[in-house]
Formats: structure tokens, sequence, C-alpha cells
């Protein structure tokens, strides 16, 4: 079976395609699942890249989607045939999160799915959404169920709410197109004028860039006549987080989710309390919550904006041109 690993020391051109032993028949409660497509993180470009260390030898990617080949004894919810997607939490099946680390996430503490096959516990797996492809399906594993959680299961976001969106990276794109079939408006930012035009065929009402507008939030704020926003969808961290404060309304909602601008840095306090809101640090969610979504996907038409595809083989150039910031929603791989 071929599969992408990466050897020390760990870096893009490290990444190298082996051939591992077949993962055989599924036993009781699992199922052997062909893989067929994965998307990229900024999760998965920080394994890859060795910002974020793992194990020699590690199988990268946490986003895998692919076909049902067997079930083992005891598995009712799949059959031969199947299209299925992972979940990012394999271990997290309900409830509130217990899990507040990566060491049983796959691409990261285990073995992710950049490989032609695997053998799993059949609760690792969720259906796919009906009529989408390997690659669409498996964009829903993070940055899709990542966009779910903050606005509906965390934000319980509603028809007429304001949404405020940072870039137009993957995590983004799906919350653009969530928020939009929720009935909720949409300001974007982002550092290109040419995406903002593509956001605004997506439905953003509103586009700031913000490389030419340092004082965004106030701008977003304005936008909605002087209330603020309902909902951030924050995935910018320390450097964007005061003006996310800005934009959002009073007693609102900033779901914070991302690093882009580092790991830690300094928070207005005063102007948090001041305005009320409710910060949220989350990551990904639950399968329960991803059955979820898979359910509203079903009835909804919505289909995933996949940028640009490449072969497996071809994987460290297809986190290149993530790090070249050139994408707009996510970035696929298929084989
Ligand atoms: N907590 C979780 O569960 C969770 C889940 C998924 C992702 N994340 C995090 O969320 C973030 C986004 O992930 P992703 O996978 O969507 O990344 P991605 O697809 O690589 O998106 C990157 C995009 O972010 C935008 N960006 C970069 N710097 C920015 C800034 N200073 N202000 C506003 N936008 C900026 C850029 O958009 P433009 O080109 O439009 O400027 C860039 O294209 C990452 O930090 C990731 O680790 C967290």
């Amino acid at each position: 079976m071929k599969a992408m690993v990466l050897q020390p020391p760990i870096g893009l051109d490290r990444l190298t395609l082996e051939d591992r032993p077949d993962p055989g028949a599924p036993g009781t409660g699992e199922v052997r699942v062909a893989l067929h497509g994965s998307s990229l993180n900024f999760h998965d470009l920080g394994v890859a890249t060795g910002r974020m260390p793992v194990t020699d030898g590690r199988i990268p990617l946490a986003d895998g989607a692919g076909v049902v080949e067997a079930v083992g004894a005891g598995v009712t919810e799949f059959r031969p045939g199947d299209s299925v997607v992972s979940c990012f939490f394999p271990d997290w099946q309900d409830g509130t999160p217990t899990i507040g680390d990566f060491r049983r996430t796959p691409g990261d503490g285990i073995d992710g799915f950049a490989r032609g096959a695997v053998v799993l516990p059949a609760t690792a797996f969720t259906h796919a959404p009906k009529g989408y492809d390997a690659v669409e399906a498996a964009t829903i594993t993070t940055a899709g169920l990542t966009a779910w959680r903050a606005l509906v299961v965390d934000g319980k976001l509603k028809a007429g709410d304001t949404v405020l969106l940072l870039g137009t990276g993957g995590v983004s794109i799906w919350a653009l197109q969530i928020a939009r079939l929720m009935g909720a408006r949409v300001a974007i930012t982002s550092s290109s004028g040419e995406k903002l035009e593509r956001a605004k065929s997506l439905g953003a009402e509103f586009c700031v860039n913000y490389r030419e507008q340092e004082g965004w939030g106030e701008v977003v704020h304005d936008w909605t006549g002087g209330r603020g926003v309902d909902h951030v969808v924050e995935v910018g961290g320390p450097g964007t987080l005061a003006q996310s404060i800005e934009a959002v309304r009073v007693g609102g909602h900033i779901s914070l989710i991302g690093v882009l601008t580092g790991g830690a840095g300094e928070v207005p306090t005063a102007a948090l309390m001041g305005k009320q809101a409710r910060l949220q640090g989350l990551v990904v969610g639950s399968r329960r919550e991803q059955q979820d979504f898979v359910r509203a996907l079903d009835s909804s038409g919505i289909r995933p904006v996949v940028d640009r595809r490449f072969p497996l083989e071809q994987l460290a150039d297809a986190f290149r041109f993530e790090m070249s910031g050139g994408h707009f929603g996510k970035i696929g791989i298929e084989w």
C-alpha cells in the first residue's frame, strides 16, 4: 500500500512516498476503507514543516475520505460501498469536549490518511455528505466541522444574525457557506481584492481588505449600524483579536479558533469585558456534531469550495501552494 511519510529531519522536502504493509481485514467493530481524498489544513502544514513535532515516519493528513471495502463483525452502521469521511477526534463520540490535545488526532499523534487504505474502528468515520466526491467529503473533517461548531453548535446562529469571518482560507469559506445557509449576513476580510470578489459571489455582503484597513474592526462595527456583529469566527489569534473585539456587539460571541498570527499575545481584556462578549475556545468537534453537519449538508445542496487539487505524490507542492497563501477555500489531495 502506498503512503506519504514524514522522515527526519522533518520538512516538505522529506515527504516521501513509501510502500507500507496492507492493513488487512477488519476485526470486530472495525471497517476497512479505501481512501481516495484528503484536504489540507493549517494544522497539517504545521506537522509537515516540523512546526508541530511528531514521531518520525508519521503518515500525515487529518482529513480522509473514501469507500468502505469491508466491515468487521458487529458493524451495522456501514456497508461495503458506502462513502465515508474521517473524524478529527476518533475517540470523541458525543457530549462536551474532554480532549484538549492532538495525541489521538490522525496525522499528528497517530498516523493520518495520506495512504491507500486503513482499518479503523467504525466509530472513527461518519457517512460522507451525499453526492460529494472524496476530496469534497474530506473538507468537512477539520475545516467544515470547526466552522459548523463555531457558528451553529456553540454560536446558536439564527437567520438575521451577523457574522464576521477573517481571511478566505478553508475554515472561513466553510463558515461563509454555513452562515448563508442559515440565513445570516456575512462580513469578511482578506488581503486580496480578488478573493473578496469571490467571497461576494458566495454571498458575503461586506468585504474589507485587512492590509489596507488596519482598523477593520471599527469598519465592520459601522457596517452593522453601530450594533456590532453577533459572531466572529476568529482564525487569526493574537494579531487580530483586538479588532475582532472591536467588531463584536455587546453580548456577542467570538469563537477563538486559529493561530494564523501566533500562539500568544496581548488581549485587551477591559474592552472584552465592556463588550460582555463570550470568548469561546474550540477545537473541531465530536462525531455526533459531524453527523448533524452531514445531515444539514444533505438537505442543503452546498458543495465545498476546493480551489485546487493535487495528486498524493505531489503533497509537498500542495503544501507549498498553501504556504503561498494563494488559495481560496480548500486545497484538495486526491488519489
Ligand atoms: N481550533 C480548531 O478547531 C481549528 C480548526 C481548523 C483550523 N484552525 C486554525 O484556523 C486557522 C485557519 O485555518 P485554515 O485551515 O482555514 O487555514 P488556511 O486554509 O491555510 O487559510 C489561511 C488564510 O488565512 C488568511 N489569513 C492569514 N493571515 C491572516 C490575518 N492576519 N488576518 C486575517 N486572515 C489571515 C489568509 O486569507 P487571505 O488570503 O484571504 O488574506 C490565508 O489564505 C489556523 O490558525 C488553523 O490552525 C483551528
